[in-house]
């Protein structure tokens, strides 16, 4: 959610800042901007609306230099129109500053700014900040020392890129809430950016900022201070991905290629983590903190959107094959309602991203309350990551499309690994362990299987172009499968979805359906299954049109139904991988047929890190 970029070093900035906001447009898309300091001021360039928008512009206007920052906005305050957009520059246009995160105190400062006689030339929290540093900024101060200064009297969450002419060849960053880090390039460039997708083009060097934390970035070096002005020194991490990691590689969109992604990715979590024999997993992430997870009693999962879909099945997978209750608290919900944590609970948090801050705020109220956090996490070095005592990364290398779907399928199988480690820690024998480990085993190859049902789905997804709404059912495993259906064509298609329990449609919803809506029913051979064919049976007698999801042949459901997509059969517990990825491959050609923009869709920012 809003992206940062900063470059100083020999070359000319433009180029390459351009380059790191393409990397970051994922993170926001409303409007962006570049600031170069030109050798006489601060040029800046800006436009509304995508990144090629501020491309062309960029090339009209040819801004020159070797030290500039740049960003891309999701808005939160004021529309996404030029002038909110940023980079936002001091009256006399010295100073330039990118922001990513919300300033809570922004009307108090602005009221004392305009007493002082400062005009605003926009509507963002953002501006306060740039007429605050230069009303603090005193003669022959460094500009660290006036942003810094600045920075004490904010309150809210801030990731901050500064450059000015009055202390030339040089950026300023800060963090306290939003992400940011330093990549440390070759040859004296130094660099900056919302997270490695900024940097990765020149170096795979990055150092993570803390909360609190400032930065001085030069051609010579970098220098990290606390924000009270004590020198600290942070840590130099290696990126593992690459550059190729965040291209479409021959795909339409990313959402695409990351879908296919899939069995590498699978393949990528469980990599060096089954141990055969033994019917058990090895997770280095918590193998330090086995005593504690020996005193779990119970799990609060706390995530968002697609990865609180993954935490549902996470609990029915916990429940049974662990025997440990779990809770799953939508994490925007659990802090502000006084939630009760007794001892022996395990706050684990789910996040791709790593920095949805409505999860890292869920996670930080569990701390505060004193108990053991663990994290799932796909974005390595990122907030949630490194917040957390112990945890699982799902090394499954950038995920770009908004719509988040590797991811997801990762999450569920770092789920299941986790329920291997505890179930057998429990309960479960070595032979059930086994039988587990190899289901779990199984899943890339079956997955490449399902996605041979590409050209079906797309052919499916035709046939449907016309519907205004859709419904999507399952029960047990199968229910959060449902919500993360609805989910995926809600986002990129803005078609009308629900997901719901196969079983409560009677209960109510039932009253929606008409030979008009769609149904996709997920309906694998688990012990639910006669339940649904029931519950399949009760649609087709109003008249629905119906799309059964089903593990093998499924004879009770020929005939029955208007369309049958059938994905290899596995253990319950993992079915919900299998079954998710129809629907992913379905909501990607609905949205492609009716020319939405799949990888941007309207509204959306891939990393949501305001709450
Ligand atoms: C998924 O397709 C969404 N774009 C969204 O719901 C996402 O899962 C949610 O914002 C949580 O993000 P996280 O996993 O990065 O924390």
């Amino acid at each position: 959610m809003c992206g940062i970029v900063g470059y100083v070093g020999p070359k000319e900035a433009a180029p390459i800042l351009l380059q790191g906001l393409k990397g970051l447009e994922y993170r926001g898309y409303d409007s962006a901007g570049v600031a170069l300091l030109n050798g006489s001021g601060v040029q800046v360039v800006k436009r509304p609306g995508k990144l090629s928008a501020l491309a062309e512009a960029v090339d009209e206007a040819d801004p020159r230099g070797t030290c500039g920052i740049a960003h891309t906005r999701w808005a939160t305050h004021g529309v996404p129109n030029q002038p909110n957009a940023h980079p936002h520059t001091s009256s006399d246009g010295e100073i330039a500053l990118v922001h990513n995160g919300i300033i809570e105190n922004a009307e108090s400062i602005r009221m004392q700014l305009l007493e002082a006689g400062y005009v605003f030339a926009s509507e963002t929290d953002t501006e306060v900040v740039v007429h605050l540093i230069d009303h603090l900024w005193t003669d022959g101060m460094p500009m660290e020392d006036a942003v810094s200064a600045a920075l004490r009297s904010i309150d809210g969450a801030y990731g901050i890129a500064v450059v000015s002419s009055r202390d030339p060849n040089k950026i300023v960053v800060a963090r306290d809430g939003s992400p940011l880090l330093i990549g440390v390039g070759k040859n004296g460039e130094m660099l900056a950016g919302s997270d490695a997708a900024a940097v990765i083009a020149l170096t795979r060097q990055v150092v993570y900022l803390d909360d609190g934390d400032y930065a001085v970035l030069e051609p010579e070096g970098y220098r990290t201070y606390k924000l009270e002005g004590t020198e600290v020194s942070r840590s130099m991490h290696q990126v593992t991905w690459d550059v190729e990691a965040m291209e479409k590689g021959g795909y339409e969109h990313f959402m695409l290629k990351e879908i296919f992604e899939q069995p590498a990715s699978l393949r990528d979590v469980m990599r060096g983590r089954l141990l055969e024999e033994e019917g058990d997993v090895r997770l280095g992430g918590i193998e330090n903190h086995e005593f504690d997870l020996g005193r779990i009693k119970r799990i609060v999962t706390m995530a968002c959107g697609t990865s609180w879909h993954a935490g549902l099945v996470g609990e029915y997978m916990l429940e049974e094959h662990a025997r440990i209750p779990v809770d799953v608290e939508y994490a925007s919900e659990f802090r502000y309602r006084n939630p009760v944590l007794e001892e022996g609970t395990l706050a684990l948090a789910i996040s791709q991203s790593g920095e949805t801050a409505d999860t890292m705020a869920a996670l930080h109220e569990a701390k505060q309350r004193g108990v053991q956090t663990m994290g799932i996490v796909n974005a390595v070095g990122s907030t949630i990551a490194r917040y957390t005592d112990f945890g699982l990364y799902l090394h499954a290398g950038p995920e770009i499309g908004v719509a988040s779907t590797k991811a997801f399928t990762s999450q569920m199988v770092a789920l299941a690994m986790f329920t291997l480690y505890m179930g057998r820690r429990r309960h479960l024998s070595v032979v059930q362990g086994r039988e587990f480990l190899e289901a779990l085993r199984m899943l890339p190859e079956q997955v490449e299987q399902v996605l041979e049902l590409n050209d079906e789905i797309k052919a499916l997804a035709e046939a449907y172009g016309d519907a205004r709404n859709f419904l999507y059912l399952g029960r047990g495993y199968q229910f959060p499968v449902a919500l993360e259906g609805a989910l995926k064509l809600k986002e990129v298609s803005y078609i009308h979805a629900e997901g719901y329990p196969a079983a409560e449609m009677k209960h109510g919803p039932i009253a929606l359906i008409d030979d008009d809506m769609p149904v996709v029913v997920l309906a694998p051979r688990d012990p639910v299954y006669q339940k649904v064919v029931s519950n399949i049976e009760e649609m087709k007698a109003r008249h629905a049109r119906l799309i059964a999801v089903v593990s093998d042949d499924a004879p009770e459901l020929q005939g029955r139904v208007d369309h049958l997509i059938r994905v290899p059969q596995t253990i319950p517990a993992l079915l919900p991988v299998l079954t998710t990825v129809p629907l992913q491959l379905l909501a990607y050609h609905m949205a492609v047929q009716r020319g939405a923009d799949v990888d941007q869709p309207r509204n959306l920012a891939k990393s949501v890190t305001v709450e």
